[in-house]
């Protein structure tokens, strides 16, 4: 067969993820919604689909220990990540909990759930979703050692948990919750212990992550650093736009 007659074969195209992992407030989240904004890549925050299955266990009266449960939840959960003017809105079960979702409360009860099995498993294929080009930039603790281990470039960020604590007591007052720096520091370290001390996809940089250090560095500086990083990896030079 000659070559103009054979069918033509499209080359499958994966698209490029960056992972951000890191502890609670260590400034996952802003970084990897300005990475995505430059390089012009969807974002994932899985964090926020363990928060959405602990708002719609409590919803549901599902303890944060009934692993067949949850597990049950997570696979059914109606959830939508929604586009509002370039910020996320987060949709469970027709209603908008961008902002209940974020409380303390959920957060800890996010953490449990989180360190189930089946309920991790259930919400892998949810994950793997959002890779969709050109790209994906993927915020959590397990995104390069478990959700992407082929990605192009992962990102540990930490920070010290005194840092994270106080930039977590600001951001909720400015969202007008109620908050306790000492109440917050105590429940971060304890997330903290859970999230990296669980035996499944623990909160822990994969083995070639480049860790920084927002505490010392500052999130221009990080962003800064991750872009440096990004430019030696060439299937990401082609979306770093100039601005
Ligand atoms: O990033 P966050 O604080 O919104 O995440 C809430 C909880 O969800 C966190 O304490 C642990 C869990 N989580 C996880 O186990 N794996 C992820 N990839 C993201 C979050």
């Amino acid at each position: 067969m000659s070559a103009d007659l054979e069918p033509s074969v499209k080359p499958v195209i994966i698209p490029p993820v960056i992972t951000i992992d890191g502890p609670s407030g260590s400034g996952k989240g802003t970084i990897a919604h300005r990475l995505a904004l430059k390089f012009g890549f969807h974002v994932l925050d899985s964090g926020a689909l363990y928060r959405l299955l602990a708002l719609a266990a409590q919803q549901h009266g599902v303890q944060t220990h009934n692993e067949a449960a949850l597990q049950v939840l997570a696979a059914h959960l109606d959830a939508q990540f929604q586009d509002n003017n370039g910020e996320a809105m987060l949709i469970l079960e027709g209603e908008d909990v961008t902002q209940s979702i974020r409380s303390e409360e959920i957060g800890a009860a996010a953490s449990k759930i989180a360190a189930l099995p089946t309920v991790r498993e259930a919400l892998l294929q949810r994950q793997h979703a959002f890779r969709e080009t050109p790209g994906l930039v993927a915020d959590g603790r397990d995104m390069g050692t478990v959700v992407f281990p082929d990605a192009s470039l992962k990102i540990f960020l930490t920070a010290s948990a005194e840092a994270r604590a106080e930039r977590r007591y600001k951001q909720l007052l400015e969202k007008g919750f109620a908050a306790s720096l000492p109440a917050i520091l105590a429940d971060i370290q304890a997330r903290d212990l859970r999230d990296s001390q669980r035996t499944v996809s623990p909160l822990k940089p994969a083995q070639e992550a480049i860790v920084l250090d927002s505490t010392a560095l500052g999130i221009e500086a990080v962003l800064a650093a991750v872009i440096e990083a990004a430019k030696t990896k060439t299937n990401l030079q082609e979306f770093l736009v100039k601005s």
